[in-house]
């Protein structure tokens, strides 16, 4: 009898194997003005004829350059909410765009964005390899190069043998603070001296739109850190669409947010927002009974009207939240590279939800379905990240179920023709 050989157990099926090469684009990738003119002239086009950015902004370094000298140094970039650290020494690590910050709460409570750069040599004073946690409570961080150490406010407390260092004094040292505001409950820091406060900024959106939620009240109560490996627009398009519930989500979100009933509201300089109503049977047993028939407690201030739908809103430049009744999930998206983000996807809720008796089943239930549907997402992204790789790839035509990225377009080209006037 004839019997198949098995395969030798390091072999694989093609296709399988993983690598970390990068196949170049064979063809031709738009050099940086070309992406300028292309984006700029599509911000232009009418709603009705709007199309994709072009494939070279999601994949070439010197454009990155660009988001990052433009947008990332510049605007109010959106780090933490308050509630993830709530006592003293507490703390956060990011990074952002090549600064390596500390997000902490000192002895005084006040929360400040610290750069991590020792002020004696330099040395980035949690850097990767050396077993620090992304967070934490700490009464001291000391630098692991020559043991300098700082307090959680970011002063220099302690100096080994600098005796002899004439006119040294360490109480005049201490760890560069950025700029930051506490705005609604998030922490927002700025690279930028010159850049008008949030508030000013985002006014409208809380007026209008995210106010009623009271988010700075709120309690983060879940957050997952992601390291994706595409570029941080397609994240955020992806999040600022639900055209894509008909196939990523088609199980998960689709059943009761239903693309189809989505839409925009007018184009706002600073902001995007997109309201996602639920199935029609659903809403009409919510007006019917007054009851949100949420599984969380909904945030107090929202209206029965509110209950019947879920929002994303889009602080430009990438202030990310999506809303329902009883929960938000907040986003911190950073680039990590022009092919490449960090994403840490998080969930906030009001506190009395945790009075609840069976807090604790509804708390896992939530999470898992997070998980479940940030997964849909995470292999959309991956793959429209490849494929857009591609030598033939090119803009294609939106869906009005898009509109926010036109919108998100339109803020681009703005911050073009900023850089460009130089
Ligand atoms: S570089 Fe930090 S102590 Fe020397
Ligand atoms: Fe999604």
């Amino acid at each position: 009898m004839n019997t198949i050989e098995p395969l030798p157990s390091k072999a694989s099926p093609p296709g399988n194997i993983a690598t970390d090469y990068q196949f170049p684009t064979s063809t031709h990738i738009p050099g940086t003005e070309e992406i300028f003119t292309a984006i700029s002239d599509s911000s232009k086009l009418a709603r009705e004829k709007s199309q994709s950015l072009p494939p070279g902004s999601y994949i070439d370094p010197a454009f990155l350059d660009f988001e990052t000298s433009e947008i990332f140094r510049k605007e109010w970039i959106s780090l933490a909410h308050v509630s993830q650290i709530p006592n003293p020494g507490d703390f956060l690590k990011v990074d952002l765009c090549g600064e390596p910050l500390l997000v902490s709460r000192g002895k005084d409570d006040r929360i400040k964005v610290l750069s991590r750069v020792c002020r004696h040599r330099g040395m980035d004073l949690m850097p990767n390899g050396y077993g620090h946690p992304e967070k934490g409570n700490q009464r001291v961080i000391l630098c692991p190069y020559h043991l300098w150490s700082y307090e959680l406010g970011g002063k220099l407390i302690g100096v080994p043998e600098m005796q002899e260092a004439e006119g040294f004094d360490r109480t005049e040292v201490c760890l560069h603070e950025f700029r930051s505001e506490i705005w609604e409950g998030f922490l927002f820091v700025t690279l930028s001296e010159d850049i008008p406060p949030v508030a000013e900024k985002y006014g409208e959106l809380r007026d209008r739109f995210i106010g009623k939620w009271d988010l700075a009240e709120a309690e983060l109560v879940w957050d997952q850190h992601w390291d994706c490996e595409f570029n941080w627009k397609i994240l955020l398009e992806n999040f600022m669409e639900a055209y894509h519930h008909l196939g990523a989500h088609r199980k998960t979100l689709e059943p009761f947010l239903p693309a189809k009933g989505c839409w925009t509201e007018p184009y706002n300089e600073n902001f995007s927002v997109m309201h996602l109503p639920l199935r029609e049977d659903m809403k009409e047993e919510i007006l019917a009974s007054g009851d949100a028939g949420t599984t969380m407690t909904p945030f107090p201030g929202l209206s029965v009207e509110d209950y019947t739908e879920w929002w994303v809103y889009l602080g430009f430049p990438n202030f990310l939240i999506f809303n329902a009744p009883d929960r938000t999930y907040w986003y911190r998206l950073l680039p990590t590279g022009p092919e490449t983000c960090s994403l840490t996807t998080t969930m906030l809720i009001h506190p009395s939800t945790k009075e609840k008796e069976d807090y604790e089943e509804i708390y896992r239930n939530e999470v898992d379905a997070a998980i479940s549907f940030h997964l849909e997402d995470m292999e959309v992204c991956v793959a429209t990240q490849q494929g857009i790789r591609s030598s033939i790839a090119r803009p294609g035509r939106l869906s009005h179920l898009e509109e926010p990225l036109w919108h998100f377009q339109k803020y681009l080209a703005g911050k073009i023709e900023e850089y460009q006037a130089g």
